[in-house]
């Protein structure tokens, strides 16, 4: 899979790409790039905002500083690329992200995500190089990056080769093993703490009894403060 994150800040992403799971993926011939539109921008001086227009505060990301990043980086007119992939804009008011489109976006072999900056975009990003509007939640960050890193995260992740142990993520908060639901409770040693006792359950070797006591903590926790 290819992740491709149009971003004024394209340094930031140095830093995640250090994590493991995302070393293990680019590791298993999966990619991660970072394209700065300033870098091809038709603009002098490197600009790539404006004022908006009707006035108000902050700045917006010009349509044809991104029309020219996409027909750099891709060889074709943006309004014909969101036929061929997602290409996805991070909003604070888009889609809200979840597991079960985590495992979607994980399922295409490419998506393009596009970060923007104080304002955001010009409607016409949205309304014609993007196939969707994407948030990681209801409140309001300063730009993309960090919702593109949190997608670019669970998304990796989730490829085969990303975790350590083949099926950590397959039994995980939220998957379909858990019927959706949040993860059981984990212990490790020591078995006993200052009086406080690991299940016996989990010491019994009994790996029914061990699996059914999970699928049972998973669905108390659903019950609890989960929507
Ligand atoms: Cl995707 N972008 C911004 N700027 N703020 C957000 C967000 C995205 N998701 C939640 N808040």
């Amino acid at each position: 899979m290819q992740i491709d994150v149009f971003t004024l800040f394209p340094h930031w992403f140095d830093w995640f790409r250090t994590q493991r799971h995302v070393t293990n993926a680019l590791a298993h011939g999966h990619g991660l790039e970072a394209i700065d539109p300033r870098a091809t921008t038709p603009l002098k001086a490197g600009r790539v905002d404006d004022v908006p227009f009707g006035g108000g505060a902050g700045m917006v990301l010009r349509v044809d500083v991104v029309e020219a990043a996409l027909r750099a980086r891709y060889g074709v007119d943006p309004v014909e690329l969101r036929e061929q992939r997602r290409v996805i804009a991070l909003t604070p008011g888009g889609r809200l992200l979840d597991d079960a489109l985590a495992d979607t976006l994980a399922g295409e072999s490419a998506i393009t995500l596009l970060c923007g900056r104080y304002e955001g975009f010009d409607q016409r990003v949205i309304d014609h190089f993007c196939t969707e509007e994407l948030s990681i939640g209801r409140y309001v960050l300063a730009g993309g990056e960090l919702a593109a890193m949190v997608v670019a995260d669970t998304v990796l992740r989730k490829l085969p080769g990303s975790l350590g142990h083949a099926d950590s993520a397959a039994e995980e908060s939220f998957s379909p093993a858990l019927e959706g639901g949040p993860e059981y409770p984990h212990y490790t040693r020591p078995a006993q703490w200052r009086g406080w006792p690991v299940p016996a359950v989990l010491l019994s070797g009994h790996h029914e009894q061990i699996r059914r006591w999970r699928l049972e903590q998973s669905r108390r926790r659903a019950g609890g403060p989960l929507p």
